[in-house]
């Protein structure tokens, strides 16, 4: 397929080498920022555009991966297409991309991406089309990308990015949180990386409910009190820590932190 990208961060980036990786040609790059778009399209083997009216209208899909914000004026801005016209975001609504004739949808890998990834790797990809005909079309070249693909509408994305942010953002934030405390406290956030894994690998098999373990989950009172104790001149880390250690006091039926 001949596609074009439409922006220069991390998703177009990462994107544009995969579908290049999977033998597409990437025919074009459009980017604000003209040095940007001129590396990526070096990258790529594509061609820089500065105009995004100049683009070329013969594409096969468009990709739009610009900030969410500006979704909505690209879009608007494109010259009258014949090829699919796609954004990559989680929250952004499919009706952002509608134009009189057009065939639009969305491609949305649920992953942390960063340009300096050089392939996707494994993730689950969110498509979304405006007729059935262009959700088949998104889902062909979404299965260049993934293996896992799976149809949402804006609602049921809405929601499962809300989870991605839960079960990636999150546990992310809590890995620098002790990873913050391990470095002020001279231990090395590599000697959990085996528990870490074993955490996240252990839900394939069961309830993340069933797994869980700790001091909060069996109401151990006074082990969370010494938790406590060492985080007095933490008061941030202290704040989460209460939070989350309520949160699972309550889930196993025990009282709040008094
Ligand atoms: N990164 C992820 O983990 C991830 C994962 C899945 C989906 N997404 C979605 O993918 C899309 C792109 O995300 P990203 O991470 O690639 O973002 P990014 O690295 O911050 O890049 C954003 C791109 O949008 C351009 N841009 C920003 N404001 C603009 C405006 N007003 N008009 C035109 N272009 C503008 C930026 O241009 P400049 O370089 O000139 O600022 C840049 O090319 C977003 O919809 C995001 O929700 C991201």
């Amino acid at each position: 397929m001949e596609l074009v990208l439409i922006g220069t961060g991390h998703v177009a980036h990462v994107l544009g080498k995969e579908w290049k990786a999977k033998g597409h040609r990437i025919t074009q790059v459009w980017g604000r920022n003209p040095e940007r778009t001129a590396a990526l399209a070096s990258l790529l083997d594509a061609r820089p555009v500065v105009a995004l009216h100049t683009l070329s209208v013969t594409a096969d899909a468009y990709i739009i991966a610009v900030a969410d914000v500006a979704v909505a004026a690209v879009a608007a801005a494109l010259p009258p297409v014949q090829g699919l016209v796609l954004h990559t975001a989680g929250t952004v609504s499919l009706n952002t991309l509608a134009a009189p004739g057009r065939q639009y949808g969305v491609i949305w890998p649920i992953k942390m991406i960063r340009k300096s990834m050089d392939r996707l790797g494994v993730c689950t990809v969110v498509v979304d089309g405006n007729t059935p005909e262009t959700l088949a079309r998104v889902t062909v070249l979404a299965r260049e990308l993934s293996a896992q693909v799976t149809e949402a509408g804006d609602e049921q994305r809405a929601k499962m990015h809300l989870m991605a942010a839960m079960v990636s953002n999150f546990t992310n934030h809590l890995y620098d949180l002790a990873n913050q405390y391990g470095t002020a406290e001279n231990i090395d956030l590599r000697l959990f990386q085996p528990l870490i894994e074993a955490t996240a690998a252990g839900i394939a098999a069961q309830q993340p409910a069933d797994q869980q373990a700790g001091p909060a989950f069996r109401g151990n009172y006074d082990t969370l009190e010494r938790h406590r104790a060492l985080l007095q001149s933490y008061p941030e880390l202290l704040r989460v820590y209460d939070t989350l250690t309520n949160s699972i006091l309550t889930r196993f039926g025990h009282e709040k932190l008094p």
